[in-house]
C-alpha cells in the first residue's frame, strides 16, 4: 500500500486493515500477512515496556521502534506514533521528533487531537510530511480524562469531535484513526470526509480498523479491551512451547543428534 492508495480505497469503498508492531520480529509476520499497513503506536509504552500509560513513550523510543519495525517490514506503509508532548514543545521539536520518525523508516506520522497542534499539523503537512490524525479517545490525555472510556457519547461532544476530524482534513491529514467512539458518530464522520477514518472501537461502519498486535495476537492473556478480537492464543501457545522445551531439557531429550553442530 502506499500513501496514494489510501484515498483510492476510501473511493472505491475498499476497506483498510492496520495493525501495530514494534519490532524486528513482529514486523516480520506482520510484513508476511495480507495486512495493509503497520502502525508503531506509542502503545509500544505499554505492550513492549510495561508502563500504564502510553505517556512513557518519547521520541527517542518510537525512532527506535520504528526502524526495527521499517527493517522488518519493508514491504509495508508504516505510520508511527509522535508521542506526548513532542507537539507541545514548541515547532522545532515537534519538526525535529517527526523528521526523527521518517529517517528511523516511517512513512507517516500520527497524532493525537487537533486543539492547539494546528500549526504543527500545517508545517509537518508544508514540509511533506504525510500526517494521520486521531480523534475520539486520545491516550495521551489519560491525566485529564482519569480512564479510557468512549468519548462523544452526548451530542455536544460528539459535535465537537467531528469538528475536530475536519479540521484535521482541512490542515491536510490524509487519514483519521477514530477511538473509542459511538458507532453512530464514526458512521457519520466516515460519511462526512473525503480521507479515509480507521476505527477502533468505534463500530464497524468505518472506512478501515486498526488493533493492538498484542490483542489480535493473544500475547495478553489477561487484559483484552471489549472492542478487540482475538485471533488466537498466543500466550498460550507460546507457554506451551517454552514448557516443552523445558521438559525436553529435563528429560534429556534436547539436544538429539540433529541439533548437534558436530
Ligand atoms: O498507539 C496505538 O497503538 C494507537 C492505536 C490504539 C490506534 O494509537
Amino acid at each position: 500500500m502506499k500513501i496514494t492508495d489510501f484515498a483510492a480505497f476510501k473511493k472505491a469503498g475498499r476497506r483498510i486493515s492496520m495493525i501495530t508492531a514494534y519490532d524486528y520480529s513482529m514486523a516480520r509476520i506482520a510484513a508476511s500477512s495480507s495486512v495493509d499497513c503497520v502502525l508503531v503506536g506509542d502503545s509500544a509504552a505499554m505492550v513492549m515496556h510495561g508502563h500504564e500509560s502510553t505517556i512513557a513513550a518519547t521520541p527517542e523510543l518510537m525512532a527506535a521502534h520504528t526502524a526495527a519495525v521499517a527493517r522488518g517490514a519493508k514491504t509495508k506503509f508504516i505510520v508511527a506514533d509522535m508521542p506526548f508532548l513532542s507537539l507541545r514543545s514548541g515547532l522545532p521539536a515537534a519538526m525535529s521528533c517527526a523528521g526523527e520518525l521518517l529517517r528511523a523508516g516511517a512513512d507517516a506520522v500520527k497524532l493525537e487531537g487537533v486543539d492547539g497542534h494546528e500549526a504543527v499539523i500545517k508545517a509537518l503537512v508544508h514540509a511533506d510530511i504525510p500526517v494521520v490524525g486521531h480523534v475520539g479517545l486520545t491516550p495521551q490525555s489519560i491525566c485529564r480524562l482519569g480512564s479510557y472510556r468512549v468519548q462523544g457519547r452526548g451530542a455536544a461532544q460528539a459535535k465537537k469531535i467531528l469538528a475536530q476530524a475536519v479540521r484535521l482534513q482541512k490542515l491536510g491529514c490524509f487519514a483519521i484513526v477514530a477511538e473509542c467512539v459511538p458507532s453512530a458518530l464514526a458512521r457519520r464522520m466516515s460519511a462526512l470526509l473525503s480521507i479515509p477514518v480507521i476505527g477502533i472501537g468505534s463500530g464497524p461502519h468505518t472506512d478501515g480498523q486498526v488493533l493492538v498486535l498484542h490483542d489480535v495476537l493473544g500475547l495478553y492473556p489477561d487484559f483484552s479491551p471489549k472492542f478487540a478480537k482475538r485471533y488466537c492464543d498466543g500466550a498460550g501457545l507460546f507457554a506451551r512451547a517454552l514448557s516443552a522445551f523445558d521438559g525436553d531439557v529435563k528429560r534429556g531429550r534436547f539436544p538429539a543428534r540433529e541439533h548437534e553442530c558436530a
